[in-house]
């Protein structure tokens, strides 16, 4: 899979997209990502990328010229499934959306900044605009990063073990059981016997029955989604 990000603050997205699985999803040539800086397609001496917005109020948006222009360049280079804008207003990325995205051969996401894009890039060439929840942040590429991961780590051979991904919270429509590690006694504190017991069916029944707890108690919503 490609995926082409946008934004204004390529430095944001380093750091999050260069370790631990997307770092080895990158390097076993599985997911590319590759980020753009919008900066060199502004106007002007000053590469100018944002503007006052019409009719007044607090707020610089951005312009449609400089997105335009880069997003004309990527386009010319490769066929989109999705052109994504990350915005509040956008449908919640769940894990039913990250399953459906981590099918797709080529994203582009555009982290908007300021107070927002020129509506008229949105109505022309974003197909897509997600939230990664109820909680406006300062720009879109810490929730650009968190699709990339989301999606990354469901392409298959990504992670190291190929069920591990089918465990997670949310993949059955429920939350994970709760899982322990060494050792089987920590300060007084036992693990429940049964994983100890070495019956894998049990153990199985047991998570099942743990996880469908947890969820009735925690989110009984997700049960009956459809996600
Ligand atoms: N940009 C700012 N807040 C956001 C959010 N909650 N989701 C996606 N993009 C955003």
């Amino acid at each position: 899979m490609h995926i082409d990000i946008v934004t204004v603050l390529p430095e944001l997205l380093v750091s999050p997209l260069g370790h631990s699985i997307l770092k080895r999803a990158q390097e076993k040539g599985l997911l590319e990502v590759e980020v753009h800086d919008l900066r060199p397609y502004g106007l002007g001496r000053h590469h100018q990328v944002d503007d006052y917005a019409f009719g007044g109020g607090a707020g610089m948006v951005m312009m449609p010229e400089p997105l335009a222009n880069c997003l004309d360049e990527l386009k010319s280079r490769r066929e989109y499934d999705e052109l994504i804008f990350m915005t509040p207003d956008g449908v919640r990325l769940t894990q039913g959306l990250a399953n459906r995205l981590s099918m797709k051969k080529n994203l582009l996401i555009l982290a908007g900044h300021y107070k927002g894009i020129d509506e008229r890039i949105r109505e022309h060439y974003i197909t897509m605009e997600i939230s990664i929840g109820d909680y406006v942040l300062s720009g879109g590429e810490l929730p650009a990063a968190i699709m990339v991961d989301a999606i990354g780590r469901l392409i298959p051979g990504v992670l190291g073990d190929e069920t591990s991904a089918l465990f997670d919270s949310f993949q059955d429509n429920m939350l994970a059981p709760p899982v322990y590690t060494r050792p089987a006694v920590f300060r007084g504190w036992e693990v429940p016997e049964i994983l100890l017991s070495g019956n894998t069916p049990v153990i199985e029944d047991w998570r099942h029955e743990q996880a469908l707890e947890r969820t009735r108690q925690r989110r009984p919503d997700i049960l009956t989604s459809d996600e």
